[in-house]
């Protein structure tokens, strides 16, 4: 039995869907309120329970043989990044799980100070390593599903929002291919125990990104390119309300500031331990956006 953190969520909803269709059982661990009516219909076992309870890990853990992290931070880094990653590792051990998969963050040994989420996933990843459990760490660049809201706006109305430097670079990762990568990781003798730099085939400039809309819906794009500074005005106004929002922030500037992409070294090694081809951005707009087909 897989437990899956963050079922909910773009990356844990499709391993779920991924595990149902190879048959394997999952316990998905849901929030009361989430909708996960999707992974009903799948036949995943629920567990509704919220992961800043240790009680909830806890029982959640009882019998699983793998676990994947998947979670995301919900505005609390500490509770939800490092505490309930934490707990779900002191869960593992205590169950003696098989292996633990744990969804981190392309960059996260680059010390961004500023940055809750990545502090908090790389003190994670430390407690993993030295845990004594089986585990494979990813470290994923951005998830090509981030963009499927920015295709559909391109596509019905030419524009794009491109914050930032337009020359910095970034490895899409097909969010379906990171699913099945985290789904083998507890079986291919190339993933024990190791971290692993996730990324898409192809290093893309940011300015990449509208040319691929551009061909996939046949259309000029109309590029809107605001400085990061406007980012940092939001930031300084909304943090005068609400300082969670505000750290909040301080991840996306970081993202935003930055490169994010993998080497074709680690392109070909992932390719290689996972026996698989990494499916390109524009293939990937193309599957979920080019034929009317399945939203996200
Ligand atoms: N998105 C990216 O580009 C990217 C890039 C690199 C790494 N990552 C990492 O990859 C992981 C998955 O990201 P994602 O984009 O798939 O996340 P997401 O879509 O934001 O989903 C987050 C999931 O965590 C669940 N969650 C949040 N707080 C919870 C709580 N207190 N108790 C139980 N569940 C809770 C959410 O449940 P609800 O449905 O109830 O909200 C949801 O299922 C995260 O660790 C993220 O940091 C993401």
């Amino acid at each position: 039995m897989f437990l899956v953190t963050g079922s909910t969520g773009s990356l844990g909803r499709r391993i779920v869907r991924e595990l149902r269709e190879k048959d394997e059982s999952v316990r998905a661990f849901v929030r009361l309120f989430s909708d996960y009516k999707e992974l009903e219909t799948r036949e995943a076992s629920i567990f509704v329970g919220d992961l800043r309870e240790d009680k909830d890990i806890e029982k959640a853990c009882v019998g699983v043989k793998y676990i994947i992290s998947s979670h995301g931070s919900d505005k609390d880094a500490e509770a939800l990044d490092y505490r309930a990653n934490i707990n779900l590792i002191d869960a593992a051990i205590k169950n003696n799980v098989e292996h633990f998969v744990y969804i981190s963050v392309l960059g996260v040994d680059r010390g961004y100070q500023d940055s809750q989420v990545f502090r908090a996933k790389r003190e994670t990843e430390k407690y993993l390593m030295a845990s004594g459990l089986n585990y494979t760490i990813l470290r994923p660049s951005g998830f090509a599903n981030n963009l499927l809201p920015l295709a559909e706006r391109f596509r019905d109305t030419g524009f794009y929002l491109l914050i930032g430097d337009p020359k910095n670079r970034s490895s899409i990762i097909s969010t379906d291919d990171l699913a099945k990568i985290a789904i083998d990781s507890v079986k291919v003798t190339g993933a024990l125990n190791k971290i692993l730099p996730v990324g898409g085939p192809e290093i893309l400039k940011r300015k990449d990104v509208p040319k691929i809309f551009g061909k996939v819906f046949k259309q000029e794009p109309i590029i809107i390119n605001p400085p990061l500074l406007l980012l940092d005005g939001v930031k300084s106004v909304l943090g005068l309300f609400d300082s969670q929002t505000e750290k909040g922030l301080n991840t996306l500037r970081t993202l935003l500031a930055n490169e994010f992409f993998i080497t074709a070294e680690e392109v070909a090694n992932l390719e290689s331990i996972y026996d698989m081809k990494l499916e390109s951005l524009e293939d990937f707009i193309i599957r979920y956006l080019g034929n009317n087909s399945e939203n996200d």
